[in-house]
């Protein structure tokens, strides 16, 4: 069982571990050093503390350890783009599922989002078990990425 937190400066070592190893290889990033996992972190916080937000990013945490983050950014008012990463050694148990569960009630219950689309690596097979668990349907493909796309429950597709 995972839960959603806000993140802190605090968590930059816990960031820098979570942006390593076989977690990045279907999301073209290197492992990051402490200096980049601060600037990530401190530029994190400033988008979500925008006036008006547009960007949401929650820690995802088991027994209180920080395990991964789960972001939305806004490309317009309505629509936002959704991305998770958890550490290499919590996968298969279920937590990115859960993450992005959270993240969906999150944002269609306090944010005015209607829509959220996600794109994930052709071969990250995960990745699109994690979206097609949550109900996101499948669009086709964009440069060969999958795309996948949900509404706000009651809403139709424009
Ligand atoms: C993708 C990722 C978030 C999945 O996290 P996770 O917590 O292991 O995911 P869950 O346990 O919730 O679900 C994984 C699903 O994928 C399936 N799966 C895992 N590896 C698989 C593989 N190689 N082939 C097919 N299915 C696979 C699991 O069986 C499970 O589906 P099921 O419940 O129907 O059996 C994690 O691997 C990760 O952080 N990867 C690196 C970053 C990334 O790729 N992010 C996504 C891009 S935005």
């Amino acid at each position: 069982m995972i839960e959603l937190r806000e993140l802190s400066m605090a968590d930059a070592p816990a960031l820098q571990r979570i942006y390593s190893g076989a977690s990045l290889t279907y999301i073209e990033r290197r492992p990051l050093g402490i200096d980049e996992a601060i600037g990530l972190l401190a530029n994190t916080l400033a988008c979500t503390r925008a006036e008006p937000a547009d960007r949401w990013a929650f820690g995802i945490t088991a027994d209180d350890n920080l395990l991964g983050m789960v972001r939305l950014r806004c490309r317009t008012e309505r629509h936002a783009t959704l991305s998770y990463l958890l550490r290499e050694d919590s996968w298969g148990r279920g937590y990115a599922t859960q993450a992005v569960a959270g993240m969906l009630r999150h944002a269609f219950t306090t944010t005015g989002l209607t829509s959220i689309s996600a794109r994930h690596h052709p071969d990250n097979v995960a990745s699109g078990r994690v979206l097609q668990k949550n109900a996101f349907i499948y669009r086709g493909t964009r440069d060969g990425w999958p795309l996948y796309g949900i509404h706000k429950p009651g809403r139709s597709a424009p």
